[in-house]
């Protein structure tokens, strides 16, 4: 863990000031959640070779892999979905700067639905997440509760015509949201770029991000540097929970 840093007072200044926040988040927003991110040490990539005996790691997310073995997928979900999760500080400041009107779009690349849980109302879930899912063989859509049964038990789930039912989680090789594409394409106005807790390896968000941050004022803070911090007006290596503290003491209070 990174020692708690001070804020830039400009990158405050700067926070305080915008409205019509364009957020992206990714999978650091939830590491104090106690959900491990994907690559950092000790993260999921890091461990799944070994955990699910996969050939590679992203096999566990990799559509072609999923049809071909679907089980490592569910054994990870019943792992994410039956820990007591709870959103984290962070998350709770972006409900609040969400209420104070600040935030115009808010894009997770996260399936665990922390930023609904917390209370965000507009969350734009871009690699999807478990509230939905469709099978496989007819296409039947199924809400959450109709396939979590067997998803808790790490189980694959199945529809009555014997194909499995696929929560509308996003793997590789798959179609992003509509929601989430038509962002992509139209690249509203925004005011403020501010990007938490992701490494900006996966695309097209990443694209997507990093098309705005040259053009508007942006904000990056993340623990790790990534190959992107260069573009950004500030950079804050360090915390979430700390970042979202000092976020709020000066910027909504
Ligand atoms: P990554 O694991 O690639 O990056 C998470 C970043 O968060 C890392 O750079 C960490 O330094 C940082 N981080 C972790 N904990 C933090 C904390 N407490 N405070 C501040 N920073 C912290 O995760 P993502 O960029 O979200 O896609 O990964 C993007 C996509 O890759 C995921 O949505 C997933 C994965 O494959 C799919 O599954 C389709």
């Amino acid at each position: 863990m990174s020692q708690n840093k001070t804020l830039n007072p400009d990158l405050l200044k700067l926070l305080k000031e915008s409205g019509n926040i364009l957020v992206v988040t990714g999978a650091g927003i939830s590491t104090s959640a106690g959900i491990i991110d994907f690559r950092s040490p000790g993260g999921l990539y890091s461990v799944a070779v070994e955990r699910y005996n996969l050939p590679y790691p992203e096999a566990i997310f990799d559509i072609a892999y999923f049809h071909k073995n679907p089980a490592p997928f569910f054994r990870l979900s019943a792992e994410l979905l039956l820990a007591d999760i709870k959103p984290t500080p962070c998350h709770h400041f972006l409900v609040d700067l969400e209420a104070k009107g600040k935030i115009g779009i808010l894009v997770t690349q996260n399936i665990d639905m922390l930023h609904e849980k917390a209370g965000s109302k507009h969350v734009i879930e871009c690699h999807g997440s478990y509230r939905t899912g469709r099978c496989l063989s007819c296409g039947k859509r199924f809400e959450y509760k109709d396939f979590s049964g067997p998803l808790l038990k790490g189980e694959i789930p199945y529809c009555k015509c014997g194909g499995i039912i696929k929560p509308d989680v996003v793997f590789f090789g798959e179609s992003l949201p509509e929601s989430f594409m038509s962002l992509f394409y139209r690249r509203p106005k925004v005011d403020l770029l501010l990007v938490l807790g992701t490494s900006l390896t996966v695309q097209p968000v990443s694209s997507f991000a990093l098309d705005y941050a040259p053009r508007i004022p942006s904000i990056l803070v993340n623990r790790d540097p990534t190959p992107y911090d260069g573009r950004f007006s500030y950079v804050h290596h360090g915390e979430l929970d700390d970042f979202a503290q000092q976020a709020w003491d000066n910027v909504l209070r």
